[in-house]
Order: structure tokens, then sequence, then C-alpha cells
């Protein structure tokens, strides 16, 4: 890999410098929110690979209001300086017409789309019981109705080249949030859109198999002006001065490039921690523990002695279940004592 700068405090910044493995040479890619934070370090990384980016940024503030900013156009102009192919977009991503817009300028500029990251967002902290209405439908839009607006079109043009007997390459890496893993207390606006990506992006991995394309998601943790909250801050400072920048988002930039390469051709609907050195596949929607009788439905009655167990909690397991129930199992040749 080559040498991402790092700052006089030790940060590390990525660069766009062209890699001698360059495997997205062709390619075009779209990065949604990528004037600042992970998301710049998307493009640069991609530019340094060989992909031709679409840097799209609405240049908010960290409540999604309006600034006068044009983070995008600093992006473009280091991927032009290092040699790399950019353009900057200042489309909203979270409406329709956006979305379609952005996924036009990269077919506009260059005749294709390749990949698509969708990135861009912004938080409105509170607990509920403060939350407005405004405040959970931004969140949710940006970032779910977001991440829909820009797939759907990209996903269109892939479909009709596959119509047309050409083989798309297609490739979708959607942003959620290691917040799920930790109850996400004060962010329950932005925890239930980041679910809501996780949720899509398993479904639209299924749609999108035939044709070829793939869809992963990536619960990223990195230094950004978005995560500059509270604890966390103090807890950058300290992770900033371990043996790498392990909150630099050139690390999360790396798995992303990965996933659009040709490289993560057979993998499709998974979903990554990414912060630092450490990646985690995620087992996201699977069923734990069953209880199941074919005989009937459950009763309350059977139910505040069955529960518990399924948290470990309760009756043990070896007690004996209800006696028609080891009947009913014995006479299927299954044991007594460990119903299905
Ligand atoms: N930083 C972290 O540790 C962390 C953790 C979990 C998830 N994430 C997610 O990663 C993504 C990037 O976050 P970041 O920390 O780099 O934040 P950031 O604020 O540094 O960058 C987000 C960018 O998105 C842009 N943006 C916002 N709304 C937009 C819109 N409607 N259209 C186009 N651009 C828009 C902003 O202008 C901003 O430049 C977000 O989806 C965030 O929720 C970040």
């Amino acid at each position: 890999m080559s040498e991402h700068r790092e700052s006089e405090s030790g940060y590390l910044e990525p660069s766009a410098a062209r890699e001698p493995d360059t495997f997205l040479d062709g390619k075009v890619a779209v990065v949604t929110g990528s004037g600042r934070g992970i998301g710049r370090a998307h493009a640069m990384r991609l530019a340094a690979y060989g992909a031709k980016v679409v840097v799209n940024d609405l240049g908010v503030a960290t409540d999604g209001s309006a600034t006068d900013e044009t983070p995008a156009d600093g992006v473009v102009a280091e991927i032009r300086a290092a040699g790399g192919e950019a353009v900057a977009d200042d489309h909203d991503i979270s409406t329709a017409a956006g979305g379609e817009a952005v996924i036009q300028r990269a077919l506009d500029e260059w005749g294709r789309i390749d990949v698509v990251v969708n990135n861009a967002g912004f938080g409105r902290p509170r607990m509920v019981f403060n939350l407005a209405e405004d405040e959970w439908d931004d969140v949710i839009r940006v970032h779910l109705k977001g991440t829909f607006c820009v797939t759907a079109p990209a996903t269109r043009w892939w479909r009709s080249e596959h119509k047309a007997g050409r083989a798309p390459y297609g490739r979708v890496v959607n942003t959620s949030t290691g917040l799920l893993l930790m109850a996400g207390a004060g962010q329950s606006n932005y925890t239930a859109a980041k679910a809501g990506c996780l949720a899509f992006t398993e479904a639209i991995a299924t749609e999108l198999a035939p044709i070829g394309a793939t869809a992963n998601v990536i619960l990223p943790g990195a230094r950004t002006r978005l995560a500059a909250v509270g604890w966390r801050t103090a807890r950058n400072a300290a992770l900033a001065q371990a043996q790498f920048d392990n909150q630099s988002p050139v690390h999360i930039a790396e798995l992303v490039c990965y996933l659009a390469s040709p490289y993560a051709q057979f993998i499709s609907g998974q979903a990554f921690t990414v912060s630092g050195g450490l990646i985690q596949h995620v087992a996201t929607f699977q069923a734990r523990e069953a209880i199941r009788r074919e005989d009937r439905g459950w009763t309350v009655g059977d139910l505040k002695g069955e529960v518990p167990r399924m948290f470990g909690a309760g009756p043990h397991r070896a007690d004996p279940p209800p006696k028609e129930w080891s009947e009913q199992y014995k006479a299927k040749g299954g044991s007594a004592t460990a119903p299905a």
C-alpha cells in the first residue's frame, strides 16, 4: 500500500497516489458525502486503485443544516493532483431526483457506473422523549432513503446492461453503524435508519445476484467531525497515540475498496465492522433460540416457563417437559427430554 501522509499530530491522511495494483482501472465510482471524513478517504483510495470517481457532497453541517462550503471540490483537486480522475457533484442524495442526478453525472462523464458507496449522512442525537418529528424524518431520510435513492438508478443501469447481454460489474457498499451492536442510546433515529440500511443491503443482495452485482454494508468507526462527540473525543485522542493511527478513515476505505474489487465478487449481503486494524464479519438477522410445538400454539401458561429458558434463565432444560410433549416426541422417535 502506498504511504499515507502522517501529519505532525500523528494523524494518518489518505493518499490518492496510484497503487501498483489498479484493479479498478476503467471502473467508475460514486461516493456520496465524500467531501469529508470517511467518504473522502473512500473517494481517494478508490481513485488510488484506478477508479474514476464522482465526489458527491452537499456540504452540510453535522446536523444537516446548510452551509456555503463545497468540500467535494477539495477532494477532486487532491485526486487530480495525484494523477487520478474525479468530478465534483453537490446534489442532495436524500431525494430521488438528487440520486438520479448523481448517477447520471457518472454516466454523462464516463458512460458507465460500476461502484456505488452510500456514505453521506448526519446526526441529530437526542433521547426519544425529546426527539422531534423533523429530527426523526431528516435522519431517516438522509441515511435510509438516501441509500435507496442513489442505489436504485445504478441498479437500473446494471439491469439494462445485463438485458443487453453485457455483464455489468455492479458493486454497492452501504454504511451502517457499530452503534447497532451497542444499543445506541440517544441515537434512536440514527440507529433505526442504519438498521434499515443493513436490512436493505441484505434484500437487494438477493435481488442483484442474478445480474452478478453485489451489495454489502460496513459498520465503520473512525475519527471524523461526526464522531467528535463527548466521550469519543477523548477516546479518539487516546487511540491516535496508539502504535498506528487506528482511528484514521484510511482503514475503513481499504475495506470498501476490497468490497468494490473483483476479489470480492463472491461476497454479497454481508456486514462488516471496521475500525483501525479490527474487522469483524457481523451476524445480522438470525434466529437464536427456538421453542416449537406442532400440536397447538403456546399459551401464557407455557411461555412463563419456556421463554426464560431462551435467555438461559428459568427452569433448567433438564426439567422434564410437559407429559404430553414427551409422549408426542417419543411417538415421532425423538428424545423424550429435549423438545426441538
Ligand atoms: N465516524 C464514525 O465513526 C462513524 C461511525 C458509524 C457510522 N458512520 C457513518 O459514516 C458515514 C460518514 O460519516 P463521517 O463520520 O465521515 O461524517 P462527516 O460529517 O465527516 O461526512 C459526511 C458528509 O456527508 C455529507 N452529506 C450529508 N448529507 C448529505 C446529502 N443529503 N447529500 C450529499 N452529501 C451529504 C456532509 O456534507 C459531509 O461532508 C455516515 O453515514 C455516518 O453515519 C461514521
